[in-house]
């Protein structure tokens, strides 16, 4: 979990990796960096934002900047994530993903997430969101 990020270079690498229509401001992850229901995990050139909700947790975005994609950046950060969610007791992880991004889909079920519903036509482009979680246990914090 990384405290010393700042909102000007999340929202660097999130627009760098969303584009420059979809991605993230600087205010928008501010917010979130005050909130002590959300956590950053990662570092600024990838990272994940997770909000806590007592025994559930929702991963709200996540991002590795375009230079440093493909050398396995957000598999380790999401493993490390889930580990530390864990071992604070949070159960089941949840996020949403759209059913056109496959690179998120592989990553995502490569760390244990499984879909259990799908939202149509969610996204501001037509695409639907695939609903998914993963289930952590005691033993996802070892
Ligand atoms: C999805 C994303 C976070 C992956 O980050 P990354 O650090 O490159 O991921 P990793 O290197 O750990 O790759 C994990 C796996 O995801 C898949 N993957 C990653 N990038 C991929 C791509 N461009 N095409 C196809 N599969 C891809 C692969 O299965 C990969 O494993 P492999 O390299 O062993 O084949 C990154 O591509 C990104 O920021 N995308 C834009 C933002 C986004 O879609 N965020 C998720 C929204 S829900």
């Amino acid at each position: 979990m990384t405290a010393d990020v700042s909102s000007h270079a999340l929202a660097a690498t999130h627009k760098a990796a969303f584009g420059r229509q979809e991605g993230w401001g600087a205010g928008d992850f501010a917010g979130y960096l005050t909130d002590p229901k959300a956590l950053v995990f990662g570092t600024e050139l990838c990272f994940a934002l997770v909000r806590l909700a007592g025994p559930e947790a929702e991963i709200l975005t996540l991002a590795t900047h375009p230079d440093v994609q493909r050398h396995g950046r957000a598999t380790t950060l999401l493993r490390n994530a889930l580990r530390h969610l864990a071992a604070v007791n949070v159960q089941e992880v949840f996020l949403d993903v759209s059913d056109q991004n496959t690179a998120a889909r592989a990553l995502y079920a490569r760390c244990g997430f499984t879909g259990f519903s799908i939202r149509p036509n969610y996204y501001k482009n037509g695409t639907s969101a695939i609903c998914m979680k993963a289930v952590l246990s005691a033993a996802s914090s070892d």
